[in-house]
């Protein structure tokens, strides 16, 4: 058997920010993977415990365009199907997944995403020319080959080159034992985002302060804080206790494109109560409803970073074919028996005031809850997070905290204070 390899890595490293958007203009393509996205957070959820989450549903969208590229029959068409591009004429998708992406690289002068893709082959096996040249059209992928046989040098290869797309946050992402004489082909898919907000957090402002997490226990994390403009609005869960209202608050970076937005339960609610609501179409429901209005706002730092098996996730939400000994990767190379033997992703994830290293204010926030003027963000416990770009509606990442940066009273950080 032969073995493909699927690696979509992704690293996202990002500054903070704040409000004024553009409208989605009429040549701006539309996202059509957030009920994709969705389902695979689910997945994520529920193998996830009590654990942070993240990942990036786009950057999955296109590794999977990139094997699709290669796929015919059945192994296409689960594809087709579970990504949502069903509806769209045959091939219209990897033009859609090229547009969504430049969409996403456009605005330069703001923010920083880098889709960098490549392929790795193994030396001496024939990859179809037309296969090649349209993972070179639509997806840019830079096209290596190497001798699978000799693993630890194509691991390191492929590392060195992992590293250097994502600011060296992402090390040694593979190792020997991932590759063997019988892998053929590695799909490698990094992405790198780093954006500031646009109304920044100012270091001086932020202060340790008790976040209290769903299993009833409390840790100590360094908590921003702003008053500013900011998209908000809130939501009802549909339970009765206090009419479930949950707050939804929008922030956008600078550009105004790209955005985060944070969904909190209440405070007594824990998230995976709120968990099971989110659907795609409520995802449409919170951007066209939050308004611009002053808040008041207490969002931890927080770094999350996941390791991500694909290929269970993606079995699960019926991308099975091209897995197995069935699979139909013909439009690839005339070899038979190519399957997709693995398929990691892995994301990393920071947020801060803006550029991290700023100095740190002492003592705790005081807390006015009696005087609140404006309505009052407060992080202080599990929240779900998205990172999306407000033209398309494509999910560069998603995922919730559940713990954020903890500070322990023995740190450096701690006793400077
Ligand atoms: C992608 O952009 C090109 C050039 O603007 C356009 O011709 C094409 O129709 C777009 N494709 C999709 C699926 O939107
Ligand atoms: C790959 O490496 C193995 C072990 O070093 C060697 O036997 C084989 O000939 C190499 N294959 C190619 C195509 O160079
Ligand atoms: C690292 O990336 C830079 C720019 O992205 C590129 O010019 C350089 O050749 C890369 N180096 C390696 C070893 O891949």
């Amino acid at each position: 058997m032969l073995i493909l390899d699927v690696v979509s890595l992704m690293l996202f490293l990002l500054s903070i920010l704040l409000p004024g958007y553009g409208c989605r203009a009429a040549d701006i393509p539309e996202d059509t993977t957030s009920e994709f996205s969705v389902r695979l957070y689910h997945r994520l959820q529920a193998a996830g415990g009590q654990d942070n989450i993240v990942f990036s549903p786009l950057s999955v969208a296109v590794a999977l365009g990139m094997v699709e590229l290669g796929a015919r029959g059945a192994s296409l068409e689960e594809i087709r199907q579970a990504v949502g591009f069903s509806h769209l004429l045959p091939g219209v998708e990897f033009s859609l997944l090229q547009n969504l992406t430049t969409a996403l690289t456009e605005d330069d002068a703001h923010y920083m995403i880098r889709f960098a893709n490549s392929l790795y082959l193994q030396e001496g096996v024939t990859f179809n020319p037309e296969f090649l040249h349209l993972m070179r059209k639509y997806f840019q992928a830079d096209v290596e080959t190497v001798n699978f046989s000799e693993s630890s040098a194509v691991a390191e290869q492929i590392n060195h080159w992992v590293e250097n797309h994502t600011e060296r946050k992402i090390r040694s992402l593979l190792s020997a034992e991932d590759f063997s004489s019988i892998t053929r082909l590695t799909l490698v898919n990094a992405v790198y985002f780093r954006g500031s907000w646009k109304n920044q957090f100012r270091p001086e402002n932020t202060r340790t302060f008790s976040f209290s997490k769903d299993d009833g226990s409390e840790v100590q994390t360094l908590m921003m804080y702003q008053q500013g403009d900011f998209y908000y609005g809130e939501f009802s869960d549909g339970s009765q206790e206090a009419g479930g209202v949950y707050q939804v608050l929008e922030m956008p970076y600078e550009g105004e494109d790209m955005s985060m937005m944070i969904v909190l339960p209440r405070q007594e609610v824990p998230l995976a109560s709120l968990e099971p609501i989110i659907k795609a179409p409520l995802l449409e429901e919170w951007a066209n409803n939050v308004k611009r209005q002053k808040v008041e706002v207490y969002l931890p730092r927080f770094k999350v970073e996941q390791k991500i098996d694909l290929k269970n996730t993606l079995q699960d939400l019926g991308i099975k074919n091209i897995f197995t000994n069935e699979a139909d990767l013909s439009a690839m190379t005339d070899g038979k028996d190519l399957y997709i033997g693995k398929a990691v992703q892995k994301a990393y994830l920071e947020v801060t005031e803006e550029g991290a290293e700023g100095a740190v204010g002492s003592g705790m926030i005081a807390l006015t809850r009696t005087l609140v003027l404006y309505p009052q963000v407060m992080a202080d416990h599990p929240f779900f997070f998205i990172i999306r770009n407000r033209r398309t509606g494509s999910i560069l990442f998603m995922g919730r905290v559940m713990t954020p940066e903890v500070i322990e009273p023995n740190d450096l950080y701690f006793e400077s204070i």
